[in-house]
């Protein structure tokens, strides 16, 4: 097969929710439903191994969770799905931000109990800002869930998103009967067995006319799932792939993971309508351009660096996500900034092992090792010129002052830091005046992880004390001079990030305020998208 129709079976995805909504059960249910395992609970019985390999990792052990965002790859009817899978934590968010980056599409997870919740929200921002399409997956239907038309409402009202229910659920909770497929008319019946585990498989399939549900149906349960489906045929909109593709309209399944309910369904729907990789913004030679998945030429950029895949080795990942041509084992790709790799083991992500991989297609993530030549937001192409926007940087929550408690190792510190706030799990600054060295993160875990790789990986005995700051935006300024100007008159309290970009340092957000208020012509933002060179 050319790369062309390679390219065009791929379907890259990930799941976004708030923490306890379903993810993780959901993530391993796809992937039996997918044939990727055999049995549920192998993911967890291998994460488990692969923890005990890990030993830095004490805290993910200790606290049962997952730090680090993999992918997993696996062919259903036809297709590559790439399952980028993304934190659970709220504290490491920002990993999760950089995932969505190198997603096509994503499955967004609702507790049926809950609807939105506020990570909820704060992910489905992200996937807006990139028109990423979202398929709606209405969770643990199982449990007393909210009424079906109010938990659309609420999607509608807080994402501003036309909802299409492909399928209209009869009841929750100790009530819950199955779905009626709106498309096929046929009713999907859920079987509920105390204390058993969930069945895998296909659900009871039984006719949707209106004899064979009452005859099959509580007449409460029916009369209930009629009345919701009239309302749903009057209120909403019919599924419109177009607008589903355009990030404005999201298909809507229900469902329970724990009970392998909806599933099938579930990526029955991602196979129908999630789109092949999407064309990529880039700048190449000065000029911007669109990277389709169709070009010869291999292209990719990097969305994540994971260290310590494999602890008897000091080797980084680089999580490379594959935007165009045909790449092959042992290729040699280029960085914009001239950094030469030749790529001789690729690394491929089933559900349970790594392989090496021979090929890969747009779409595809391949892991790349590396000493460290790689960092988050890097470009690889083959003649090094191409260069793709996007990959976020946000302003950290909190920022602590990192000291090592034997002086003589400062410089060791600095290397330390930098290697982290390269991989993207924390980020540094560095104060105009002194020598202090500043570490920026999205929660206090993070320090926490910190405290232990440092120990672990630089044998270094590091403190997180409080900063004189609180608060880091980055400048920019569309009159140079008058950022200079500024950095000049307020070199106590700026600095600059491991790109050597302008930060400015303040106290608390009013500072911030006051500051940008004095200087209109600086822009002070919570956001760097790595600059398209
Ligand atoms: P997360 O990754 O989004 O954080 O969620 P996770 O899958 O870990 O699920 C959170 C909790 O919700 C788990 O219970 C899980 O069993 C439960 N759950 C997931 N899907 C369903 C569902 O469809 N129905 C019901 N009733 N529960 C569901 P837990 O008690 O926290 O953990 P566990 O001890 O059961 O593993």
């Amino acid at each position: 097969m050319s790369h062309v129709t390679e390219a065009a079976r791929r379907r890259t995805f990930a799941i976004i929710s708030h923490p306890d909504a379903g993810k993780t059960t959901l993530t391993e249910n796809i992937l039996l439903a997918g044939g990727a395992i055999r049995a549920a609970g192998e993911v967890a019985a291998r994460g488990e191994a692969r923890r005990t390999r890990s030993d830095w990792m004490k805290i993910e052990r200790d606290r049962g969770i997952s730090v680090s965002a993999s992918v997993m790859t696996f062919d259903f009817d036809g297709y590559m799905f790439n399952l980028l899978d993304t934190p659970g934590h709220e504290d490491f968010s920002e990993d999760t931000y950089r995932t969505l980056t190198a997603a096509d599409c994503a499955v967004m997870v609702l507790d049926a109990a809950k609807g939105i919740e506020p990570q909820t929200l704060k992910l489905f921002e992200v996937c807006r800002m990139r028109d990423i399409p979202i398929i709606t997956f209405i969770n643990k239907m199982d449990r007393e869930a909210l009424e079906p038309i109010a938990l659309l409402d609420e999607v509608q009202d807080k994402l501003q998103l036309d909802t299409a229910p492909l399928y209209w659920p009869a009841a929750s909770g100790q009530r819950f009967a199955g779905m009626l497929d709106l498309a096929r008319n046929q009713f999907l019946q859920f079987e509920r067995r105390p204390g058993e585990p969930a069945r895998i498989g296909p659900a009871t399939e039984i006719s949707g006319d209106t004899g064979s549900l009452k005859a099959n149906l509580d007449p409460y349960v029916f009369a209930e799932m009629v009345e919701g489906i009239e309302m749903a045929r009057s209120l909403l909109p019919e599924f419109d792939p177009e607008a589903f593709r355009a990030g404005n309209m999201t298909p809507v399944v229900f469902g329970s993971a724990l009970r392998y309910f909806g599933v099938a369904e579930l990526l029955q729907t991602l196979h129908s309508y999630a789109p092949a990789p999407r064309a990529q913004k880039a700048v190449k030679k000065g000029a911007e351009i669109m990277i389709s998945r169709d070009d010869p030429s291999v292209s990719g950029f990097v969305f994540k660096i994971q260290a310590n895949m494999d602890p008897n080795h000091r080797d980084r990942v680089a999580f490379l996500r594959l935007c165009s041509g045909e790449f092959r084992r042992g290729m040699r790709l280029k960085t914009t900034s001239g950094k030469q790799l030749n790529i001789h083991n690729p690394l491929m992500f089933m559900a349970q092992d790594r392989e090496i991989a021979e090929t890969a297609y747009a779409g595809d993530v391949i892991g790349v090792p590396n000493h460290g030549q790689l960092r988050v937001g890097d470009s690889l192409s083959e003649n090094g010129d191409i260069q793709f926007g996007g990959i976020p940087n946000f302003a950290p929550e909190l920022l602590r002052r990192a000291r090592v408690k034997d002086p003589m190792k400062a410089k060791h510190l600095r290397k330390a830091l930098e290697s982290l706030a390269e991989e993207g799990v924390t980020q540094l600054f560095l104060p105009a005046i002194g020598s202090d060295m500043i570490v920026g993160a999205v929660g206090q875990l993070q320090f926490e992880v910190m405290i232990e790789r440092m120990t672990a990986e630089y044998n270094l005995e590091v403190m997180f004390e409080p900063a004189p700051y609180n608060v880091a935006r980055w400048m920019a300024s569309d009159d140079p001079k008058k950022l200079e100007e500024f950095l000049e008159r307020n070199k106590s309290v700026s600095g600059t990030d491991l790109d050597g970009a302008p930060v400015y340092l303040a106290k608390n957000a009013w500072d911030v305020g006051y500051a940008q208020e004095k200087n209109p012509g600086i822009r002070f933002t919570a956001t760097k998208e790595r600059a398209l060179a």
